[in-house]
């Protein structure tokens, strides 16, 4: 039997993009379609998805809903790989230029509970015939933004007493829970009994992702230790018990590198290509870099890069404390993101004290980012936690190799230069074990110690690049899972 999934989100590369969410997204589905599923999207109808489907129809009217006037539900493809996207057409809730989720002065939009309960719904709604022509058999819904749609469904479950779609709902990071205030909950049409601590209810308020961790069928999470961290009270933000209740139903998966898309031997968005066998290109790129940003033209300079979301997650302030460190031993650092204005303003003021060895440019750029993380020597992912992590990986594949603390994915997927894994050929980069600047100074300092033995370095780079993070086993494992819930 093909399996029918529909895979719920917000957001999808190359349409729509503020994180690794998208990356996922826009990888996962045809990951699977490759195997023989039968896959599609759905994603609300933001500006830029509007803007870059091709073939749009409309397939359903539905009306007035979650206070939009004329919501639609309508199908287009992804020019690249022919990907199809059903869009809800709801310009009343949507069609806002930018961030989807924030507004111009960074702050979520008032209406935020309205358009993600619509997304939701919808998705359940495509489970029960909404597009006469494609039911899934399985509803995949991502982050909190996504998270009614188990409710949704479980709800029409019991109110019709019949078996409708299995849900899986993904973790990518369970610090945004989508929390709002109580009386949202009249305005859902869910079952009055699903406000409760055993339903949508959290501390007094609701939270979509509790709803989609307390009615999904499966959770899976976006790395193995990760998975094992949110069930602990430190790390489980409150949804720790929940989470250890579900703890047979909850796995980790590792997320997976699109190689087509990241991919040093053939990135458009590079000035030059190398391959692990043929490394020279790297210097171009590094060269590139370092004129970008106004650093001093050393190649031997070791330059450490960051690509990051700036919030209190990536941990940029210990690495902050640490740059003198770095320029003390000659290194330099490079530093690309937006987000939060307290940390955005704190890198330039560390960037102004040290122009010749410290460059920060604030912004959100997909071709930027491809070029730091080519032309790095280092690419620094401190994070305080990290759900997987997709920077350490591209790092890897381009051979710039990852600095990252022992969190999460992160844990999962770089290996430490110590001696004993530098013996056994097993260094792919430098990890940290705590979140603390003495930690991070000596995983710093053992950067520098093995760029010092070049060869070594080189060897360590080679092995990086051969890491295979393909999206392959993951979606293998998915898969699995649909397979254990299709009827
Ligand atoms: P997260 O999803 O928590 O932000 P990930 O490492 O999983 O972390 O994914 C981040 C993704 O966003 C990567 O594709 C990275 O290249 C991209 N990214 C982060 N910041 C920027 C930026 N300023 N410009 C372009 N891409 C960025
Ligand atoms: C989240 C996490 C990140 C993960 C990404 C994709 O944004 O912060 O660690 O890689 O989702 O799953």
């Amino acid at each position: 039997m093909t399996i029918r999934a529909l895979h719920v989100a917000s957001e999808l590369y190359p349409l729509l993009k503020t994180g690794g969410l998208a990356d996922v997204a826009g990888a996962l589905p045809p990951a699977l379609i490759e195997r023989g599923a039968d896959v599609r999207v759905l994603l609300p109808g933001f500006p830029a998805v509007l803007a870059g489907l091709t073939d749009m129809k409309e397939v359903a009217r539905i009306g007035q809903r979650f206070g939009a006037a004329h919501v639609t539900l309508e199908q287009g493809k992804l020019g690249a790989n022919g990907l199809i996207v059903y869009v809800i057409r709801a310009d009343s809730l949507y069609e806002r230029a930018g961030n989807p989720y924030l507004d111009a002065e960074h702050v979520p939009y008032g209406d935020n509970g309205q358009r993600f309960a619509l997304l939701g719904w919808v998705a359940a709604q495509l489970a029960q015939q909404l597009d006469p022509a494609w039911t899934p058999h399985i509803v995949h819904a991502h982050d909190w933004h996504a998270g009614l749609a188990p409710a949704y469904l479980k709800a029409a479950e019991r109110a019709q007493g019949r078996a409708l779609a299995n849900t899986v709902f993904t973790i990518h990071n369970l610090a945004y829970q989508g929390v709002f205030p109580a009386q949202l909950f009249d305005q859902l049409e869910l079952p009055p009994d699903f406000f409760d601590m055993h339903g949508v209810e959290f501390y007094g308020q609701l939270s979509f992702l509790k709803a989609g961790l307390y009615y999904s069928d499966r959770i899976t999470t976006v790395s193995p230790t990760y998975s094992r961290e949110i069930q602990t009270i430190a790390q489980g933000g409150g949804l720790d018990a929940l989470l250890r209740t579900r703890t047979h139903d909850l796995s980790g998966i590792l997320n997976g590198v699109d190689y087509t898309v990241w991919n040093p031997s053939t990135d458009a968005l590079l000035p030059d290509h190398y391959t692990s066998t043929r490394l020279s290109g790297k210097n171009a790129c590094k060269a590139a870099l370092q004129k970008r940003f106004g650093l001093a033209q050393q190649s031997d300079a070791l330059l450490f890069g960051v690509v990051s979301r700036l919030t209190e997650q990536k941990g940029l302030d210990l690495l902050l404390a640490a740059t003198p460190e770095i320029v003390r031993r000659g290194g330099q650092l490079v530093v690309f993101g937006t987000g939060d204005p307290a940390i955005e303003h704190g890198l330039q003021r560390v960037a102004q004290s040290h122009p010749e060895s410290v460059a920060v440019e604030l912004g959100f750029d997909e071709g930027l980012a491809h070029a730091i993380v080519a032309g790095s020597d280092v690419i620094a992912v401190p994070s305080r936690f990290e759900p997987c992590g997709l920077t350490q990986l591209y790092a890897l594949a381009y051979g710039s190799l990852p600095l990252v603390h022992c969190v999460g994915g992160l844990a999962d997927t770089v290996v430490d230069a110590s001696l004993e894994n530098l013996a056994d050929d097993l260094t792919t980069g430098f990890v940290f074990n705590h979140f603390d600047p003495h930690s991070l100074a000596l995983a710093i300092r053992r950067a520098f110690a093995l760029y010092g033995r070049r060869s070594e370095w080189k060897a360590t780079m080679r092995r990086a690049m051969r890491q295979d993070f393909g999206w392959g086993a993951s979606a293998d494992r998915y898969l699995t899972l649909y397979r254990e819930l299709a009827p």
